[in-house]
């Protein structure tokens, strides 16, 4: 793992922008997997700008976002498809059907996760997947636990990862959704590079564990030790010592 670190988060926000536009350049069918959450904001105000700076065309540009909350509409208040829509598709010329996104509020949830794996391989694959990580080493939502999945599925949310999206339901705990839909393990691995953003000093015991190891399914982003090509994008209060 490639490791770069940052005094201040603005800083990574703007490298990493950086990389995505420069991707978008050199391969303007990229195939993007993209995540939400608290960290993710300063990146998209970034890329939001570079784009427009450089005048980057998303017009062949394909999206596909990590997870999505159960029972949750899309475009809903709360979703991960209305922050992205907030965050990035609304500033960017990417067409709608290019935009991959779980459904939680489908009939048929299995056939749903199903519909998107399928959607990925026929897209050729994720070239470059953006990844937060969970205070409890989560990737995407497959959390810490006696086993992980491969594939795209429907998960059950630890308390500490439902209480840490209580931001996008007007801080209410109870409104946040106990299950959600993530790509599995192997979704991620199969990306062709990764680039993994921590800030915060919140996120150091995480961090520190990810990169030192041991492999374990109780810390799942220690899986990422085993990609060939994964960057490790810190800002100084979320670097161990
Ligand atoms: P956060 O979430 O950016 O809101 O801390 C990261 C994650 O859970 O992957």
């Amino acid at each position: 793992m490639i490791i770069q670190t940052f005094e201040y988060d603005t800083a990574l926000a703007g490298a990493l922008a950086t990389r995505v536009i420069d991707a978008i350049d050199r391969q303007p069918n990229l195939v993007l997997g993209l995540p939400t959450g608290r960290t993710p904001l300063l990146f998209y105000a970034a890329l939001r700008d570079e784009s427009r700076a450089r005048g980057t065309d998303w017009s062949r540009v394909r999206t596909f976002n990590l997870d999505e909350f159960v029972g949750v509409a899309p475009g809903a208040p709360g979703s991960y498809r209305a922050y992205m829509q907030r965050e990035l598709f609304d500033a960017v010329n990417i067409p709608p059907a290019a935009v991959g996104f779980l459904d939680g509020s489908a009939a048929d949830l299995d056939a749903e996760c199903g519909r998107y794996e399928r959607a990925i391989a026929t897209a050729g694959g994720i070239d470059l997947l953006i990844l937060g990580i969970g205070t409890n080493g989560h990737i995407g939502f497959n959390e810490p636990g006696p086993g992980l999945q491969p594939h795209t599925h429907r998960v059950g949310l630890l308390p500490a990862t439902r209480a840490g999206n209580r931001a996008w339901f007007g801080g209410d705990l109870d409104r946040v959704p106990g299950e959600a839909l993530s790509m599995g393990m192997a979704t991620i691995m199969h990306a062709r590079a990764i680039v993994l953003m921590a800030t915060g000093a919140g996120k150091v015991p995480a961090v520190e564990r990810m990169l030192r190891g041991p492999i374990t399914t109780e810390l799942p982003a220690t899986f990422l030790q085993l990609h060939r090509d994964v960057t490790v994008m810190l800002d100084r209060a979320a670097s161990p010592r």
